[in-house]
């Protein structure tokens, strides 16, 4: 069997061109939808994946404002740029990203973020909402993730999901998403013993654990989806995944790739978020 690949690209374009029509609605009302990324310190994937949300929202018609601070930025005037983004009409969704700096308290920055501007999904309120199926900005990657097994018409219901890796930002969501969709979830992570006998019985597997290559085929049962969200650097200093992607499309069924599969989907999901809280402050 060879997998078919999972192409996070086009369907993050197909997303992106409906949220592109959102814009142009909002601005004929005279409201133009904007993102405030702010930045601390010089963490080189951080100001990657932070031109990439700003090239996106640039792209879609959007606004973003990029507030960059150097490492040595206190928790008190971190917290008081937020609180002026709270306050500011032409921002609709704020954007914190992480990890911030060791003096920087992370939980208390993201509880300072408005949860109705909250479009990374991170704070509490967002959280809980989303846990109980409420109505809630979801964490951009397990949502992403979500959007892409819908596009191809995979259904989690009645099947056997496990995920490796219990962040707050994706291993935790992605579960819990998979859970609404009536998936059976396991949970693997670092103290897991034996991973693979929980891998290998994975009707879905979904790959958050950051290690280049881990996954090859003795961890996977045949005809498994497997998502990977792993960005990792191989020994070439290549971007790779978590999963061996040549060793693993032998027996997969579905497969996404890195580059191009979960990763687009993220920022994707980031401006329909933002989009969506521009929208929510007109009714
Ligand atoms: N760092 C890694 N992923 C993310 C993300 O999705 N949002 C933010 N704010 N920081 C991150």
């Amino acid at each position: 069997m060879t997998a078919t690949t999972i192409d996070g690209r086009a369907v993050s374009q197909k997303i992106k061109e409906q949220v592109k029509m959102r814009v142009e609605r909002l601005k004929e009302q005279g409201v133009i939808p904007g993102l405030a990324v702010v930045l601390v310190g010089e963490d080189s994937a951080s100001h990657t994946y932070v031109k990439n949300k700003k090239k996106s929202c640039e792209a879609l018609g959007m606004r973003s404002d990029l507030h960059q601070f150097p490492d040595t930025l206190t928790e008190a005037e971190l917290l008081s740029t937020i609180e002026e983004l709270n306050n500011d009409p032409q921002i609709h969704g704020i954007l914190v990203q992480l990890p911030l700096p060791a003096q920087i308290d992370e939980f208390k920055v993201i509880l300072a973020i408005d949860p109705a501007k909250d479009v990374d999904g991170f704070h509490p309120i967002s959280v809980g909402n989303m846990m109980i199926g409420k109505e809630a900005f979801l964490p951009c990657t397990p949502h992403g993730i979500m959007k892409l097994l819908e596009h191809y018409d995979i259904n989690p219901a009645g099947k056997h999901t496990v995920v490796i890796g219990r962040s707050n930002i994706v291993g935790k969501p992605v579960g819990q998403l998979m859970l609404q969709k009536d998936a059976t979830v396991t949970y693997c992570h670092s103290k897991t013993t034996d991973l693979a006998s929980f891998t290998r019985q994975a009707d879905i597997l979904v790959s958050a654990i950051g290690r280049a290559k881990l996954i090859d085929q003795s961890f996977i049962k045949p005809g498994a989806v497997v998502i990977d969200v792993g960005m990792n650097r191989d020994e070439n200093g290549k971007l790779c995944g978590d999963v061996d992607f040549a060793d693993v499309s032998q027996t997969a069924s579905f497969l996404t790739p890195v580059p191009g599969g979960v990763g687009p989907m993220t920022i994707a999901m980031l401006m329909e978020n933002t989009v969506q809280s521009a929208e929510n402050g007109l009714q």
